[in-house]
This record gives structure tokens, C-alpha cells and sequence, in this order.
């Protein structure tokens, strides 16, 4: 069954909070915020008739507090607050607290509606939209939840014009990915944004665009069992270097992780279904220009290997990848040896000069 989410794009915010409330017959609203969106970006909404009236429920910013206990918490709340199937729940936050507040609405009473208002532009263009919810579980990301979408996303572009660089890059790597999927003319066009000028209102028609990409593919196939699966471009590799530098106890960020994932991938993608080397190339001295590298020596293979096999992409021992023959053309479970892995990974070494 194909199913087209309602996105809002908006400069206002509190309309569109009106906007997604106004068809749904809801008798208590709750308001999920962290402790950053709980301060910085709450009180802004103070004026909307709907918001004064909801609940705030305030749990610890972090994906390290994306948990069962949080997600504990968010129930015990809403319990407490006479929520019934009739309630509503607003996530207003980055990826974490649109994944747990989702999970937290899915789960509660077998389901309540909710909303989510991504501030990030990383939540906005991948977490808030697409269905999956879910929280951390025994040091494994996202190893608890379920799919279903929010009744609304409302991406307010009012957001994104304060954010750090380091964090619009971060969301700009899975834009990236979206571009790769879709084909040369979204692709070029992603390449040639200047971080240095950055033209806010480029970065918004791209954002809207990149947006659509990912929820056509989640139409088709919302539950990942076939061409979902080209969103995970990048992120095998991505996340093994995400839980590396997680075990050295320097963190990166997400974005990053993923913009790196995709030249060993890419990589992969020229050895294994001649993806063109020059687009590898291309790709790699854009994101060593914006991004810098991350540093891995031929020390750190075995346990980037282990961290990838482990990887719940991975079936029948092999590492299962999304790759790509040319931009534009995706080509899913593609499997890699070690071996084809420790080439790319020499290669990776090679394009980011270390
Ligand atoms: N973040 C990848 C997906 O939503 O499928």
C-alpha cells in the first residue's frame, strides 16, 4: 500500500502546527521537547493556542539518552497527564527526540498520533521523515523500534538559518546521498553549494528537494524490504567509523560519519559495479575540501571489518552493501569480501591524503 506522509514546509511555524492539528479530533496534546528545544525553542511556540494548552515533557538531550528508560519516562508522563488514544504527541527536537517521542507515541496505548517538528536540518532531511522510530538498546543504535510514520512533519525553515556549520554539514551529507540516488542533475547541483557563501535560500530548495527523494523511496517500500534499503548508501562504512570513534572517545558527528562512509563506498561501488572513477574522485575532494578526513591507518581494518560485518545490513556473513553503477543507479545488496573492503579502504587513505 503506498502512502504519501504529509510534509509541511513553513516559515511559520505556529500556522502549520494549526495546519496538522486542524483534521484530528485530539482531547490532550503533549509537547516532547530535550533540554535544548525545551529552552531554545519552545518558548517561541508560546503563542500558538494549541501549544499553551499542551503538556511539556522534557527528557535529557544526547543520543547517549536515547533509551528504554527515557522512553519509560515519556509513558509515565503521559500517564500521568490523563493521556488516552485520543492524545497527541508533538516532537519537537533533532533525530533523537523524533525517534524516541515516535516510539513512545507508537507504543503507548498500541498508538497515538504524532507530529514531528525537526530543528536540525539532519532530522529534518532524513530522522523526521520516513516512519522509522525507535531508541538505543545494549550499546546498539536503533535496535528497539517500529516503523510508522508521523501524521505530520512540519520542517520549519526558521530553524536551520542559526545553526552551527559543523551541524548544517552534517545534514548536508545526507542530502548528499539523496542526490547520489536521484541522479546527475540533483547530484551537480548539491556539489556546487559554497559552504563559504551559504545561500540559505539555495540550501532550502535543496532541502525540499532532497526531502521529496527520500519520501518517494519510502512510498515504495516503507518497511525496507527491497529499495528502501538504497538509503542505507554510505552508512555501512559510515557507521563503523561512527562506533570507532565513539570507542577512541571522540565522537563525530553523524553527517560526517556518513559523508565519509560514502567515499569507501563509492569506492567499492568503482571496483565492484564500475561506478566512474572520475565521480569518485569528484566526490572525494568535496568532501575532504568541507568535511576534512577521518583518520584511520591500515591498524584499524580488522575492527572496522568487525564493525561492518556486524552491521545489520550484513546477511549470510558478507557484507551487504547499497552501492551505485553511475549516479542515479542504485544497485542494492551488493556483497563485498574483506578483501574488496581492505582495497577500498587503502583507497579511502589514498583520495583523503593520509
Ligand atoms: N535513514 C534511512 C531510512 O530512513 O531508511
Amino acid at each position: 500500500m503506498e502512502h504519501n506522509q504529509r510534509i509541511i514546509f513553513t516559515n511559520d511555524i505556529s500556522a502549520a502546527i494549526d495546519e496538522a492539528l486542524a483534521n484530528i479530533d485530539y482531547n490532550r496534546l503533549f509537547v516532547l521537547t530535550d533540554t535544548n528545544t525545551a529552552y531554545f525553542v519552545l518558548p517561541r511556540l508560546a503563542d500558538n493556542t494549541h501549544i499553551a494548552r499542551a503538556h511539556n515533557i522534557t527528557i535529557k538531550s544526547g543520543d547517549m539518552n536515547k533509551t528504554i528508560e527515557a522512553t519509560a519516562e515519556v509513558w509515565r508522563e503521559l500517564c500521568a497527564n490523563g493521556a488516552t488514544r485520543k492524545s497527541v504527541l508533538i516532537n519537537l527536537g533533532g533525530g533523537m527526540v523524533t525517534d524516541l517521542g515516535g516510539f513512545a507515541a507508537s507504543t503507548f496505548k498500541r498508538g497515538i498520533r504524532f507530529i514531528n517538528v525537526p530543528t536540525t536540518l539532519l532530522s529534518a532531511v532524513d530522522a523526521a521523515v520516513g516512519g522509522k522510530t525507535g531508541v538505543n538498546f545494549r550499546g546498539l543504535k536503533n535496535e528497539i523500534g517500529v516503523f510508522n510514520e508521523a501524521d505530520a512533519v512540519i520542517i520549519s525553515t526558521c530553524f536551520f538559518s542559526t545553526l552551527p556549520l559543523a551541524e548544517v554539514k552534517s545534514g548536508f551529507a545526507e542530502m548528499l546521498k539523496h542526490g547520489l540516488l536521484k541522479g546527475a542533475e540533483t547530484y551537480d547541483r548539491l556539489l556546487a553549494y559554497d559552504f563559504e557563501c551559504r545561500d540559505y535560500d539555495l540550501l532550502l530548495s535543496l532541502l525540499r528537494e532532497s526531502v521529496q527523494v527520500k519520501a518517494d523511496i519510502v512510498r515504495q517500500d516503507p518497511h525496507e524490504r527491497g529499495i528502501r534499503r538504497a538509503l542505507n548508501l554510505g552508512h555501512t562504512a559510515g557507521h563503523a567509523f561512527e562506533s570507532l570513534a565513539m570507542s577512541h572517545k571522540n565522537p563525530i558527528p553523524h553527517g560526517h560519519a556518513v559523508a565519509w562512509g560514502m567515499v569507501v563506498e563509492l569506492t567499492l561501488a568503482n571496483m565492484l559495479c564500475s561506478f566512474p572513477s572520475s565521480r569518485v574522485q569528484e566526490y572525494a575532494k568535496f568532501i575532504l575540501e568541507n568535511y576534512g578526513a577521518f583518520h584511520i591507518t591500515c591498524k584499524d581494518y580488522d575492527a572496522l571489518l568487525t564493525l561492518m560485518s556486524h552491521d545489520k545490513k550484513s546477511e549470510n556473513g558478507e557484507m551487504n552493501f547499497t552501492l551505485l553503477s553511475d549516479v542515479g543507479e542504485v544497485k542494492i545488496n551488493c556483497c563485498a569480501s574483506d578483501d574488496d573492503v581492505r582495497a577500498a579502504l587503502d583507497i579511502y587513505r589514498d583520495l583523503m591524503h593520509i
